[in-house]
């Protein structure tokens, strides 16, 4: 039987939290878009990654009726502490920038925006994966899909990860820059018998650690490992006893079944432009970042908030979507590497011969991190994302 074809203004791969929320903004601007979905509603709406929502986030998802349960169940989050070499140092960001996160599971957020598109009866189309991107420089772009429709349309916009088709269509024309850390980080979310208060990153001699708040019985826990190990390498007692030693110091909740372990490979991305011809990427389908400073999700969705005004807008401010977003991503990266930094023991023999010197200087840092002033100010605004709002095309700052 020949594919159904459906023609529609934006045809959006993808329903992560870029592709959600663009498909929503359009939508609520009275533009037509669909958005096409491989896995099913079921599966999207589970898998738990991020969970800390920045302020710049919270505030417009809320600006456009986004943000209701966000706003009634997450939890106002505004301190973190590291544990070095004994001492516990707390960073109030929330007193410092003004500017608490959220913290509220992903899948939950996905969730709220799969509803809305269902109220307003624009669902994704699950189970359906795009195959190809075809027609990017002539009057009509095409996405085909496997067993779905062929979607006709003005623009495609690529919110499909950095494995998908997009980032491929593109790559002729594009320039990723990459960097891959010389480490990996073991990812685990686990069953807790209380409520993790806050985010805790402990520095330690045989590698970082982290604990975060995810829900009143679920906690995320991160472990640094040599780069390449892989999770045979991580029963559950060996899991147990490292968190135990590196966060030595917090306050552990007791930690019972460990419902998800994954191997994190630590690199980070960055596409360079962002858009050719009627296709745009957003997401992270255009950068990656490590979970360091938990930034993925929040500049997926201020790269679709731009790109909602500009297409909204028109041409010319779909012409400056890369410029306009490039300097937030950069900014992104940088913050993300710089706490990597602080986080990690610098990698070969120096560190490894006197790993306390290298600790001490982490601590010299912190101390400054803790006390008021203007390193810790601009530290803590760059932490809560308080930024500003995502770049409005049509706003003076436009280049
Ligand atoms: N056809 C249809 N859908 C596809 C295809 C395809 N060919 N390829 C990938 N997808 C879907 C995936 O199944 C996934 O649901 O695209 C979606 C991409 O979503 P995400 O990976 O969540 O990407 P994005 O929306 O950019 O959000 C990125 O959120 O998970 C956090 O912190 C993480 O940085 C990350 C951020």
């Amino acid at each position: 039987m020949p594919a159904r074809t459906l023609r529609t203004q934006v045809g959006i791969i993808g329903a992560g939290p870029a592709g959600l929320v663009l498909a929503n903004l359009l939508t609520a601007a009275g533009i037509d878009c669909v958005v096409l979905e491989r896995h099913s509603r079921a599966r999207v709406e589970r898998r738990a990654r991020a969970g800390l929502v920045e302020q710049r986030t919270v505030r417009l998802l809320d600006a456009h009726g986004l943000a209701d349960r966000l706003l009634a169940d997450g939890i106002p989050h505004g301190w973190c502490d590291f544990l070095c070499l004994g001492r516990v140092i707390r960073l109030d960001y929330g007193a410092l920038s003004g500017a608490r996160h959220r913290v509220y599971p992903q899948q939950l957020l996905v969730r709220d925006l799969i509803a809305s598109l269902d109220a307003a009866g624009r669902p994704p189309l699950f189970e359906c994966a795009a195959v190809a991107v075809e027609d990017i420089h002539g009057p009509r772009a095409t996405i085909r899909c496997e067993d779905g429709p062929t979607v006709v349309c003005d623009h495609v916009v690529g919110c499909d990860g950095p494995k998908g088709l997009a980032r491929g269509a593109l790559s002729p024309a594009a320039t990723a820059h990459r960097r891959r850390y010389p480490y990996d980080w073991l990812a685990v979310l686990a069953e807790v018998d209380r409520p993790v208060p806050g985010v805790v990153y402990g520095l330690h001699q045989n590698g970082f650690a982290g604990m975060m708040p995810r829900s009143p019985r679920i906690a995320r826990f991160y472990l640094q490992c040599p780069p390449g190990d892989t999770l045979s390498a991580w029963p559950a007692p060996r899991v147990l006893s490292e968190l135990r030693r590196r966060l030595n110091g917090a306050h552990l909740p007791r930690i019972g079944a460990l419902t998800e372990t994954r191997m994190l490979r630590m690199r980070a991305d960055v596409t360079e432009p962002m858009a050719r011809g009627r296709l745009l990427l957003a997401g992270d389908a255009a950068h990656v970042l490590t979970p360091s400073g938990a930034k993925g999700m929040n500049l997926a969705v201020a790269d679709a908030a731009d790109l909602a005004e500009a297409l909204i807008s028109g041409p010319a401010a779909l012409d400056g979507y890369t410029a306009r977003r490039l300097p937030d991503v950069w900014r992104t990266q940088e913050f993300s590497d710089r706490l990597l930094g602080l986080l990690h023991l610098p990698a070969g023999s120096e560190a490894a011969a006197d790993p306390r010197f290298a600790l001490r200087l982490r601590l010299a840092t912190l101390e400054r991190l803790a006390v008021p002033g203007p390193f810790s100010v601009a530290f803590a605004h760059s932490y809560a994302g308080s930024g500003e709002e995502p770049v409005s095309p049509a706003g003076p700052r436009q280049p």
